[in-house]
């Protein structure tokens, strides 16, 4: 509050105001805008008025405070919420000016409010209350996603595609073979930020600065109340600890690198005509117009470098720090905040992408054979023959050696039949059959001959979706209930505290 005898220059008076928690001691000073995190705060308002919330409620039903001290607190916050962030006090942060506005409008009674508590256990409990909902929240983007590349993957199982290994052309596959085997990295993408989401839903509260309190709290009922399953079981612990940061921003760098990877395929398929990105998803040259840049897929890729960067920040932050509060751990939250928030817009983008991307099947068929990638469908075939497969392999290491590249099937067949008269001394249909070698040598039959589990042929990918699919229907349940479990206790919270109010 500021002391205002004599000042009428508001803003002098605001910047030296004293608060409920500093009183004037510690009220301004240069550094004062250095140490606020009140700005950054904004995003835990809502989660912090929940936690004063549950908290009073549990004090007065514990008798450490009467019902009508907190009726006249939970009258407060219902005020200091409808105001809003922007009508909170100065303050050092959202904690201590929700405190100070309580006040103001209660008197000394809103400072009952802070009894059997600090700010330590207070903003950890924010900040699990708020970070459990962003990371349903990227969890849902990873679904959207798997979606579209499911989707997607059923509708061209059987469009060939060129599959490559060091950007070598290597081995026929499909799109539909391709797409699935990113939405099977998505899919421990949604079950890491699942486990990092359970991770995070414990309470701190009732851990007070660190070593616990005299008052006889009730830490379970203020969790039940908050949606939490569980409490820190010790005090330091609850107060110190953000490995909760650590492990969901883990999750979401590694869901970045996997974006990352599916976003540079793509971009290399467009160069290549396979894929074009829908006009939603795409940007032009400023200056060559016939020009059509898959520019959300190269922003979603350097999202990975942002993410990456703020999983550093936080464990650099993190490194080295002493047991319960300090500091340093303000400037490691919004590390967490950017990385969840930068994830899934870039995971909800890159879905939008292949969802609305078109993929040109005769493109990818042109190339399909392309770098006689086909070869080693004719060694499997000679194995299949009882030919040793290093024999086979040697054989048509020697026929791809001695045709250009772009060499088509018959010259490749022809190839291969002198290869095998040198290598084995007898013609290679003595082992393999002319229609066995053409549909070795052909793009089509070389996928559908590859159906082992989680291969490319067709009803091996149809097998495949099918596991998936019914992987993702659980994982979107598990999102559903959890997000269940939160607006229930949302709803317990204002009966309870209705009841006063
Ligand atoms: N603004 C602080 C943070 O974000 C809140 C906790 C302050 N606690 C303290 N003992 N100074 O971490």
């Amino acid at each position: 509050m500021a002391d205002d005898g004599g000042a009428d220059d508001a803003a002098d008076a605001d910047a030296n105001a004293e608060t409920v928690v500093r009183r004037d001691r510690f009220a301004g000073g240069p550094a004062r805008g250095f140490m606020s995190s009140l700005a950054a705060d904004r995003r835990i308002l809502a989660a912090d008025l929940a936690v004063d919330r549950a908290h009073t409620v549990m004090l007065a039903e514990r008798d450490v405070i009467a019902d009508d001290e907190a009726a006249e607190i939970l009258a407060a916050l219902d005020d200091v919420e409808a105001a809003g962030h922007d009508a909170l006090p100065d303050g050092e942060d959202v904690h201590e000016a929700i405190e100070s506005a309580v006040v103001d409008r209660v008197g000394p009674v809103g400072g009952k409010m802070h009894t059997a508590r600090s700010r330590n256990d207070e903003v950890a409990a924010c900040i699990r209350l708020r970070y459990r909902a962003d990371l349903l929240d990227a969890a849902e983007a990873t679904l959207a996603l798997r979606e579209a590349l499911l989707d997607a993957a059923a509708d061209h199982a059987d469009t060939v595609l060129p599959g490559f290994t060091h950007r070598q052309y290597a081995q026929p596959t499909t799109v539909g073979h391709f797409l699935s085997s990113y939405a099977g990295a998505v899919e421990r993408d949604t079950a890491r930020l699942l486990a990092a989401v359970d991770r995070t839903n414990v309470s701190p509260l009732g851990g007070a600065a660190f070593a616990g309190t005299t008052f006889d709290i009730d830490r379970e009922r203020v969790a039940d109340l908050l949606g939490f399953d569980g409490v820190v079981e010790n005090a330091t612990d609850a107060a110190s600890a953000r490995d909760f940061l650590v492990e969901g921003t883990a999750a979401l760098a590694t869901l970045t690198a996997t974006l990352s990877g599916l976003s540079t395929d793509l971009i290399e398929h467009a160069k290549d005509g396979y894929f074009a990105p829908s006009d939603d998803y795409a940007s032009t040259s400023s200056i060559m117009p016939q020009k059509v840049n898959p520019d959300t897929l190269e922003l979603a890729r350097a999202v990975a470098g942002d993410v990456a960067g703020d999983l550093a920040g936080l464990l650099t932050t993190l490194k080295g720090l002493p047991r319960a509060y300090n500091r340093d751990l303000q400037r490691a939250t919004p590390h967490a905040w950017d990385a969840v928030d930068d994830a899934r817009e870039a995971t909800e983008v890159v879905a939008g992408a292949v969802a609305t991307g078109a993929w040109d099947a005769e493109a990818c068929a042109a190339d399909a054979d392309a770098g006689l990638s086909t070869a080693t469908g004719v060694a499997d075939a000679l194995a299949a023959a009882g030919v040793p497969f290093r024999t086979a392999h040697e054989l048509v290491a020697e026929a791809a050696a001695a045709a250009p590249a772009n060499a088509d099937a018959e010259t490749l067949a022809a190839n291969l039949d002198a290869a095998a008269q040198e290598v084995l001394g007898e013609s290679i249909h003595k082992h393999v059959s002319r229609e066995e070698l053409s549909t070795a040598l052909d793009p089509a039959g070389s996928v559908a001959a590859r159906g082992s589990r989680g291969g490319p042929a067709p009803e091996a990918v149809a097998d495949s979706l099918a596991r998936m699919t019914e992987t993702h229907d659980d994982h979107r349940t598990a999102v559903a209930d959890r997000r269940e479990a939160l607006s229930a206790a949302e709803a317990d919270l204002s009966d309870a505290v209705a009841e006063y109010v």
